[in-house]
């Protein structure tokens, strides 16, 4: 499995806090059964002030260091992007690190606030596909709106938005409205992606393997691949350099 979306690079967010942890993480991670992990800490402007440059010197340090531990993890960097008026200014100075590409387009990984779907976000992604570029929005499932109204997504996936879903939701472990909202968009064939959003090695761990038995019920095994692994591939090739 490839996980796209997961908070191990240690002490620039509110993931791992320290490189013990961060290994243990992606130790964790290899046992799961994931191969190729895409390291995505946060760039939220007021909170964490990340951008490429204070992430890939972060990024290039954990990966030696996983390196010298012996895992064989293959590591990638990316982010995952607060919806915000800077995303424009900091996708023309080009330091938004990018999840990978689609179709042609390069991809950003996108997170709306948890209560809503922001206002101007249908003008942001039109604005952004302009500029050949789409958004994967993480974790719709866990939105407050659109756990009420899921329905509200169907505009957002017009302009070109691909969802990935948390595994922790698929398994349950974010509550029933999320498992419920997750399986809406599933059952719609509404999502391209399942990520661990992993921030812990014991609360929120990487464990994609659960997510990953729920959905061979919910779906079957072909199209649980798919969103663990193929279109993970697919999006990230460009990351990694060759497929899984
Ligand atoms: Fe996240």
């Amino acid at each position: 499995m490839i996980d796209i979306h997961n908070h191990i690079i240690p002490g620039i967010d509110d993931g791992a806090v320290s490189l013990e942890q961060a290994l243990a993480m992606l130790e964790l991670a290899q046992a799961d059964g994931i191969q190729k992990l895409v390291c995505t800490p946060h760039m939220h402007p007021g909170r964490f002030e990340n951008n490429e440059g204070t992430i890939r010197p972060a990024f290039i340090g954990l990966q030696k260091q996983a390196a010298e531990a012996g895992l064989t993890i293959q590591l990638a960097m990316a982010a995952e992007v607060r919806f915000s008026d800077e995303m424009m200014f900091q996708l023309r100075k080009d330091e938004i690190p990018m999840i990978g590409q689609w179709e042609g387009f390069r991809c950003l990984l996108l997170e709306m606030p948890h209560q809503r779907i922001p206002v101007g976000m249908e003008q942001m992604l039109d604005w952004l596909y302009k500029r050949e570029v789409r958004v994967v929005i993480a974790h719709p499932e866990r939105n407050k709106e659109l756990m009420s109204y899921p329905e509200r997504v169907l505009p957002l996936v017009e302009r070109g938005a691909l969802l990935q879903l948390t595994a922790g939701s698929v398994a349950g472990l974010f509550g029933e409205r999320a498992e419920t909202t997750a399986r809406w968009f599933v059952d719609r064939e509404l999502v391209h992606f399942v990520a661990s959003d992993a921030h812990h090695p014991v609360r929120r761990p990487p464990a994609m393997a659960l997510a990953a038995r729920t959905l061979n019920q919910w779906v079957g095994s072909e199209q649980c691949t798919q969103l663990t692994s193929e279109n993970p591939d697919k999006l990230t090739q460009c990351l990694f350099g060759d497929a899984l």
